[in-house]
């Protein structure tokens, strides 16, 4: 196939540098954008008199005619083809002829690309931001149906105060809500359009930025046009929201692989979302999300695969930016692939509300209360704690719990324990009393759930 800058040339390009120099194996994914944005441009052109209203019809025609086939299959991208943008500019000139030449006037691939991926990952956000709103409603769910299980709540993974499930799955739906509403902020901040920054320096033709940009969707176009080519910031910012993402699903994953083990036994995973050995005729593996917790790597990964790519360039464009699509594009992918999975996954887990009481029935979880009470009693913190400690040697040494160490043992180590120690670090008590807003008690579990729905609902979150 000729060289569209054939002419400036005496020799073909070495086929070497053909394969390493083209993205169309993964640019051609943005085939809609393209022809959206051209679309876009040709129609502009056409109302500020640079192409005459019969160019303008011919190329929306010929646009749409590739855009339907590319979409059926009738059509394939040629891999011979340098990238996305060359291809559908030459199949269009294949069909309408100089028409199709005069598309890319006051155009440059640099801001054709810009605008592309731009366009490309809106439609990225659009799609994963409903999968998240899904799988912060699973949890949801889930956190109402276990407001009142009781289960031990972990610091250095060691049993430490006594919560509720619901408590617990509530935190992780926080954690997506801030995701959410970062991936919406990096959105809105690319609702700048870098069409009619031309190659670097816009044009001397009278293109009209604002009209293409509205035509597109955004708010405005980019206010310089060195930066509507140069940065990538949007793909950054993007992928390390993604990348943050991940990291609360890997959290989210870790804790179920620790619940799904034998030594905690609070989940049992449904059979369609476990898997089994090839050797071992026991087991049942959380693959899922291990394979979540790995995938975090990658698009931790991509994120600094962008950062790098980036940091050393001089404005305006630099063909290393070229390789910012397959790190954003495999984040997306990433992400998207993750969610989808985990919410169905979620869904249809067995929580053994029995097995978690047991394991937050153990460890002291109620040292704390045990203290608390004597601070009720007017005993100042700090000397309430250290009598605790005494108590929580005496049951380790005897073999009890506070609960079953016999009432002299309190009264020994203070006297002003009174027989109502047993209720006030009675398990159900020592969460149901936690009433404090933002805490495990079933009716701020219930509350919690309440006010992330009516975030869910609205607008904005
Ligand atoms: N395939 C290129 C990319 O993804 C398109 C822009 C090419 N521009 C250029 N001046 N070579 O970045």
């Amino acid at each position: 196939m000729e060289k569209m800058w054939a002419g400036r040339f005496q020799k073909e390009t070495d086929s070497r540098v053909n394969d390493f120099n083209s993205s169309i194996s993964f640019d051609a994914r943005m085939y809609r954008q393209d022809i959206r944005g051209s679309i876009a441009h040709a129609t502009m052109l056409g109302e500020v008199g640079i192409l005459t209203p019969e160019d303008v019809q011919a190329i929306t025609d010929g646009l749409e005619e590739i855009l339907s086939e590319l979409q059926s299959g009738a059509l394939t991208p040629d891999p011979n083809a340098e990238d996305i943008h060359m291809f559908i500019e030459a199949e269009l000139t294949r069909r309408i002829g100089d028409a199709g030449k005069r598309l890319h006037t006051a155009r440059s691939r640099n801001d054709q690309v810009a605008l592309d991926l731009r366009l490309y990952l809106r439609d990225e956000v659009n799609t994963l931001l409903p999968l998240l709103r899904e799988l912060i409603e699973t949890l949801c769910r889930l956190a109402e149906q276990n407001a009142d299980t009781v289960m031990a709540g972990y610091t250095h993974l060691q049993r430490a105060q006594p919560i509720t499930f619901g408590h617990h799955l509530m935190a992780y739906a926080g954690m997506l809500l801030r995701d959410i509403s970062r991936l919406s902020d990096a959105e809105e901040r690319m609702e700048e359009c870098p069409l009619g920054s031309g190659a670097l320096a816009t044009t001397t033709y009278p293109i009209d930025r604002a009209r293409t940009a509205k035509l597109l969707g955004f708010r405005a176009p980019v206010a310089n046009s060195l930066d509507g080519v140069a940065d990538r910031d949007f793909c950054i910012e993007l992928t390390a929201a993604l990348a943050l993402l991940m990291t609360h699903l890997s959290r989210l994953s870790e804790e179920i692989i620790l619940w799904c083990s034998w030594e905690f036994r609070f989940i049992e995973l449904d059979d369609a979302y476990a898997t089994g050995s090839s050797i071992m005729p026991q087991k049942k593996n959380p693959d899922v999300t291990e394979l979540i917790r790995g995938k975090t790597g990658r698009v931790i990964g991509d994120l600094v695969t962008l950062l790098t790519m980036m940091k050393g360039l001089p404005l305006a464009y630099n063909k290393d930016m070229q390789e910012d699509k397959q790190a954003v594009f495999d984040a997306f992918d990433t992400a998207r692939l993750c969610v989808s999975t985990m919410t169905p996954m979620l869904a249809t887990c067995r929580v053994k509300k029995e097995n978690m009481r047991a394991a937050a029935a153990e460890g002291f979880l109620n040292a704390t209360d045990c203290a608390d009470y004597l601070v009720r009693q007017g005993v100042p913190f700090r000397d309430a704690y250290k009598v605790t400690g005494g108590l929580v040697a005496r049951c380790i040494e005897t073999g009890h719990t506070l609960e079953t160490l016999p009432f002299a043992e309190y009264h020994a180590a203070h006297e002003a324990f009174g027989e109502d120690i047993y209720q006030a670090i009675a398990l159900d008590r020592c969460v149901a009393g936690r009433t404090v807003y933002g805490g495990p008690a079933p009716e701020s579990v219930l509350a919690q759930v309440a006010a992330v729905r009516e975030k869910l609902t609205g607008e904005k979150v």
